[in-house]
């Protein structure tokens, strides 16, 4: 999701330093974001040299330094409190103190980022969908700490970057995933016990409501790491067993099959 945060913020015009931790990850994000702006430019939505500015205008680095004069950095780190927490504290190290730090988190709690730093008014979250050049929302997370200002700012290059920023409090799952995740593990749940085929789950969802993928389908593009992350958290902070996530889930993960990414999950690619 990195590259594609980065890609529309190339394109809005922004200068952009995209950091990961090893080349290999920068590269592939790279070739994701070619790929990506080369079907507008198959398209005649934009131009050759439109394309080759707006790669030029991300710089890759390996070194988390290269992000020290940024207005904004946005983090898309593993979806792993401690990951994240140890990237924040960093950040906040290196960084100017009136930079805001958001995370691209899907369900780890702002309020708890913003409390390793020392600036945890200007902790936010910055919640954007996949596929990022598509997808018109972010949401926009406020941590307990969270400031007007930083709120104000956040909504403002959220709009500049093309999107639709809508608010919510910091509570586990945000809206996207509280509403969405549950969705996906019920239907998890029913391939387990056999009430349907995987087609059929993703078959009803898409014709019957107009979903442009079904749950299994989108599971497997969201990755099923990710999704059992964020059961996980959604059972441990809501503490109520209707979040449990679903034993053919864990075993997916177990297996290492986690979607689209590995080649296999609920189908295979
Ligand atoms: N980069 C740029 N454009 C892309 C793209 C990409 N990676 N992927 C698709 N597109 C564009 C295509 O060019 C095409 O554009 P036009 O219609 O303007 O020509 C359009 O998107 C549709 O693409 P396709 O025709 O190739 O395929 P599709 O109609 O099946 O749509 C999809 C693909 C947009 C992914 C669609 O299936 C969809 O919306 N799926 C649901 C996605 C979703 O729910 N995302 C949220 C996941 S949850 C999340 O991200 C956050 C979390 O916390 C878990």
């Amino acid at each position: 999701m990195g590259a594609g945060i980065a890609q529309v913020a190339a394109r809005a015009g922004y200068e952009v330093v995209m950091r990961d931790v090893a080349q290999e990850f920068l590269s592939r994000g790279m070739t994701a974001i070619d790929k990506s702006l080369q079907r507008d430019v198959d398209k005649d939505r934009l131009s050759t040299d439109e394309k080759g500015a707006i790669l030029a205008r991300i710089r890759t680095t390996t070194d988390v330094g290269a992000v020290s004069d940024a207005f904004i950095v946005v983090e898309a780190a593993t979806e792993d409190l401690k990951i994240k927490s140890e990237v924040f504290r960093t950040l906040d190290e290196v960084t100017q103190p009136d930079a805001i730090l958001a995370s691209n988190t899907s369900s780890i709690s702002i309020t708890k980022l913003g409390a390793v730093t020392r600036r945890p008014d200007k902790v936010i979250g910055m919640h954007f969908m996949n596929p990022v050049p598509v997808m018109k929302l972010v949401e926009v997370i406020r941590g307990a700490a969270t400031s007007d200002e930083t709120y104000g700012r956040t909504r403002t290059l959220a709009e500049k970057l093309g999107k639709m920023p809508l608010e919510c409090q910091d509570s586990p799952g945000f809206i996207s995933n509280r509403v969405l995740m549950p969705m996906i593990n019920e239907a998890i749940c029913a391939l387990y016990e056999g009430v349907a085929t995987r087609e059929s789950i993703d078959g009803i969802m898409r014709l019957g409501m107009n979903h442009p993928m079904g749950p299994l389908a989108l599971a497997d593009f969201i990755g099923l790491d990710v999704c059992l992350a964020i059961m996980n958290v959604l059972h441990d902070g809501f503490g109520d067993s209707k979040y449990r996530p679903c034993p053919l889930l864990k075993r997916y993960v177990d297996a290492g099959w986690l979607g689209k990414k590995t080649g296999r999950g609920f189908y295979e690619y």
